[in-house]
């Protein structure tokens, strides 16, 4: 991530009181961009024209001590093919920039939008703004159309997502995941302690046939798993507990990539710096402590990973599973 750390902010969703606000944080950041000709849409806003996105569109601001700060728009398309989500008015204060806030408020808004049943997030950009668009690419976003001279479409596909009701559920998911998988893959696994994510793992273990057993190496980081039958061999590494990523390359990953799945247990963060082409997948536990469902979600990044069906995929399992 290129944004500094700050203290995060508070995010909340529009109501329609919000328009003036959202109007001056708008015209506020559009305004400190380089002049376009033809001029942003945002900067022919009215207190009406936001008043109307309020009333069939989602508003996010973010705001600090210091008050509102940053904030988007995102429209929802249900009808779409595929069910399609679309960010508009990504603003964040001149004086605000480079703390993280945009991440923050896009990442709010996928959130939304996935848990809305949208399988990607887009939105247009300026082709003038090349630092504009960089930032959207350093974000897991691509250029997928050329609009017209000056603008392109820019967009995500959302990470798809399971629920998982339990241990023999996640070791379903895992083996019946390898089925996707071939030599040079690399799986990063993130979630908090207890999440699954070496239950996961053997799964994976049990679906490409290797020798285990595949348990969390406590003191050692990486192991390798080689396959029983001449079949791809899994390196299972757990770098939640190494202090940096200069640590991880201590491990030598490269060396075994290429002839392996490679599976990373991870914490949140820091995975982007890795490798260009990964799974990842973020275990989630649902919330409810009686309950032990986990909510799974996969996002490929990449061209590796750019045309393969995860929604698909998880649709296979929509509560059949074979426990
Ligand atoms: N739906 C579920 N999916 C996965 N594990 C579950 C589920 N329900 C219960 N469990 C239990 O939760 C525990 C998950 O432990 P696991 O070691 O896989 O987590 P982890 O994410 O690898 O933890 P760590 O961060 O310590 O490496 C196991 O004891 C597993 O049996
Ligand atoms: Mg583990």
């Amino acid at each position: 991530m290129i944004d500094q750390v700050a203290p995060a902010p508070t995010l909340r969703i529009a109501g329609r009181g919000d328009g003036p606000r959202m109007l001056r944080i708008i015209t506020e950041a559009f305004c400190a961009r380089p002049a376009l000709d033809p001029p942003a849409d945002a900067l022919g806003d009215t207190l009406a024209d936001i008043e109307g996105y309020l009333s069939d569109q989602i508003g996010i601001i973010a705001s600090d001590d210091a008050g509102d700060i940053g904030c988007l728009f995102l429209a929802l398309d249900a009808q779409a093919s595929p069910p399609t989500a679309m960010l508009s008015r990504v603003s964040v204060l001149p004086s605000q920039r480079q703390h993280g806030i945009a991440t923050q408020l896009v990442q709010a808004a996928a959130g939304l939008a996935q848990e809305a049943g949208m399988r990607r997030l887009q939105l247009v950009a300026r082709r003038e703004l090349p630092s504009v668009i960089r930032w959207w690419l350093s974000h897991g976003f691509e250029i997928v159309a050329e609009l017209d001279a000056q603008r392109v479409l820019i967009a995500v596909d959302l990470p798809a997502s399971v629920r998982v009701p339990s241990a023999a559920a996640m070791r379903e998911l895992g083996a019946r995941l390898t089925k996707l998988l071939r030599p040079g893959d690399l799986i990063i696994a993130s979630g908090e302690l207890g999440s699954g994510k070496t239950t996961l793992a053997q799964g994976l273990g049990a679906g490409l046939r290797v020798t285990g057993p595949i348990t969390s190496p406590t003191f050692v980081l990486s192991r390798i798993h080689p396959a029983r039958d001449g079949g791809v061999q899994l390196v299972h590494v757990d770098a939640y507990r190494l202090g940096s990523a200069a640590e991880l390359d201590d491990l030598d990953l490269d060396a075994s990539l290429a002839d392996s799945v490679t599976f990373v247990e991870w914490g949140t963060g820091l995975a982007d710096q890795l490798a260009s082409d990964r799974l990842e997948i973020h275990i989630d536990r649902s919330g409810d402590p009686d309950d032990e469902t986990r909510i799974v979600r996969l996002g490929g990044i990449g061209p590796r990973w750019a045309g393969a069906d995860l929604w698909g995929f998880v649709e296979q399992f929509d509560g059949r599973w074979e426990q």
